[in-house]
C-alpha cells in the first residue's frame, strides 16, 4: 500500500510538471506577454518592435517630413525634425540662382549648423535619416547631423525625396560620416507617397 501511494505521488507530481511545461514555461508562472523564455533562457517570441527607433529628417517645404510621418506612424518611433540654427528662406532654396542651398552643396566643407541635438541618442538602435535631393546628394546639413552624433552598433537607413532624381549615390556618399554604423540601402519616396508603399517598404527592412 505504502509502495502504491508512493507510486500515486510520482505520477501526479509529473502530470503537475507537465502542464506547466505545456504552458512554455518550464517554471509554471504565468508572465503573461509573449516573452516566454525556454530552458536556455533565449527569448522565444519578442516583440515584434524589439527596436528603438527614431526617425530623423530635414525638410524645407515638407515632402520628406511627409514620409518621416509616414514611417513614425509604421513604426512608433521617435520623430527627430533636424532643424537648421539659420533657418532656409524660399530665396535660399531657389536653385536657378546663385542660392545659399546651390553655395553650400558646392562647398565640399560646408557644416551647415543645427539648432540642438538628439536627446538620449544612445537609446536608439535603429536611425530613419531623411533628407530632401539637393544637385543629386544630400543636403550639407545633414552630413552636420551625422558627424556630430555618435551613431557606432546603430542601423541607419536613409530615405529621400525629390522632383525626379533617384537615390543615386546620395546614401553611400554619407557612410563614412558615420563609419561604425550599420548601414541600410536607402530609399527614395516622390511627394504624395501612400502610407502603404512606406508601410510595404518597412515590412521588407525586417526591423
Ligand atoms: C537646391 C535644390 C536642389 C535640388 N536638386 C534636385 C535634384 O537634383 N533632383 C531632383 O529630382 N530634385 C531636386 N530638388 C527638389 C527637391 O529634392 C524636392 O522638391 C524635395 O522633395 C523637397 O523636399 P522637402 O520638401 O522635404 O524639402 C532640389 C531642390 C533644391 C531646393
Amino acid at each position: 500500500m505504502k509502495k502504491f501511494l508512493g507510486l500515486l505521488l510520482v505520477i501526479v507530481t509529473a502530470l503537475f510538471g507537465l502542464a506547466a511545461c505545456a504552458n512554455g514555461n518550464p517554471n509554471g508562472d504565468d508572465k503573461g506577454g509573449n516573452e516566454q523564455t525556454g530552458g536556455s533562457g533565449e527569448i522565444k517570441n519578442p516583440p515584434a518592435t524589439a527596436s528603438e527607433i527614431l526617425v530623423a529628417y530635414f525638410s524645407c517645404t515638407n515632402t520628406t517630413q511627409g514620409i518621416a510621418e509616414h514611417i513614425q506612424a509604421e513604426t512608433k518611433g521617435t520623430l527627430y525634425e533636424i532643424l537648421p540654427q539659420v533657418p532656409y528662406t524660399s530665396a535660399d532654396l531657389n536653385y536657378n540662382t546663385d542660392c545659399r542651398a546651390n553655395r553650400e552643396q558646392n562647398n565640399s566643407s560646408a557644416r551647415p549648423a543645427i539648432k540642438g541635438s538628439v536627446e538620449n541618442l544612445e537609446k536608439y538602435d535603429v536611425v530613419f535619416v531623411g533628407y530632401p535631393i539637393w544637385w543629386g546628394q544630400a543636403p550639407k546639413i545633414i552630413y552636420t547631423f551625422l558627424e556630430s552624433h555618435d551613431f557606432s552598433g546603430k542601423t541607419i537607413i536613409p530615405f529621400c525625396t525629390s522632383h525626379s532624381s533617384g537615390i543615386g549615390s546620395s546614401d553611400t556618399n554619407l557612410h563614412s560620416l558615420a563609419p561604425n554604423a550599420k548601414w541600410v540601402s536607402g530609399r527614395r519616396f516622390s511627394s504624395g507617397t501612400s502610407q502603404k508603399t512606406v508601410a510595404d517598404w518597412i515590412k521588407g527592412l525586417d526591423l
